[in-house]
């Protein structure tokens, strides 16, 4: 039985993300954001109780290898250079490193995801252009996580946008994104959770 263990690697990714992101609030804030939409859709996808819960702690990790970034790149106010892209595009390996041995199970899973967030389910992706069932399951999910919580945030260069919007750019594509990058069922999954997640972006924040 494993379930008397949940707790420790809760607080224990809780640590890691904390101490990865303490320079950098908006990364750790968007960790946040992305495990309980994680959740969501690895329970429409029918994963089991832990396992969804262990798709949320890879979703909270997923970008850890940006605090090896330098602080020029993570915190430039514009679009990122072809030169500085490439070495944004490093955070997977970083994350990867960072999370992979550290004695649980769950974080060898964390490390795996880490590392392929960035796949596209075509191939198109980075670091290393896996495609399709290839990639592994929580990097698919939080593939499209990513996605819509990018398209929801607002940027220097660029607004949020409304959740109808962000679901019809994920669902449909646009010049930038393609629904040939995500797997079909998490893309099935994300249209059948759209309305719970918006509820999570959207829901008034209760009392402190
Ligand atoms: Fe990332
Ligand atoms: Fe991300």
């Amino acid at each position: 039985m494993t379930t008397g263990r949940l707790p420790d690697i809760f607080s224990m990714a809780a640590d890691i993300a904390r101490q990865a992101h303490a320079k950098d609030g908006d990364t750790y804030d968007h960790g946040c954001r992305m495990q309980p939409v994680c959740n969501l859709l690895a329970n429409r996808l029918g994963f089991g109780a832990e396992d969804i819960e262990k798709i949320g702690v890879c979703a909270m990790l997923h970008d850890v290898g940006k605090s090896a970034l330098p602080e020029d790149i993570l915190f430039k106010p514009g679009r990122l250079d072809a030169a500085e892209y490439r070495q944004m595009m490093e955070h997977t390996s970083s994350g990867h490193a960072m999370l992979r041995d550290l004695g649980h199970p769950w974080l060898d899973c964390a490390a795996d995801a880490a590392l392929h967030h960035h796949e596209r389910f075509d191939g198109g992706g980075y670091p290393h252009g896996i495609a399709g069932l290839m990639i592994p399951q929580p990097a698919r999910i939080i593939a499209v996580a990513d996605v819509y919580d990018a398209l929801r945030s607002e940027r220097p260069y660029k607004p949020a946008l409304e959740h109808e919007q962000a679901v019809k750019l994920i669902l449909y594509g646009d010049d930038r994104t393609n629904p040939s990058h995500f797997d079909p069922a998490v893309l099935a999954a994300f249209e059948m959770s759209a309305p719970a997640i918006r509820q999570l972006y959207e829901a008034p924040a209760g009392p402190d």
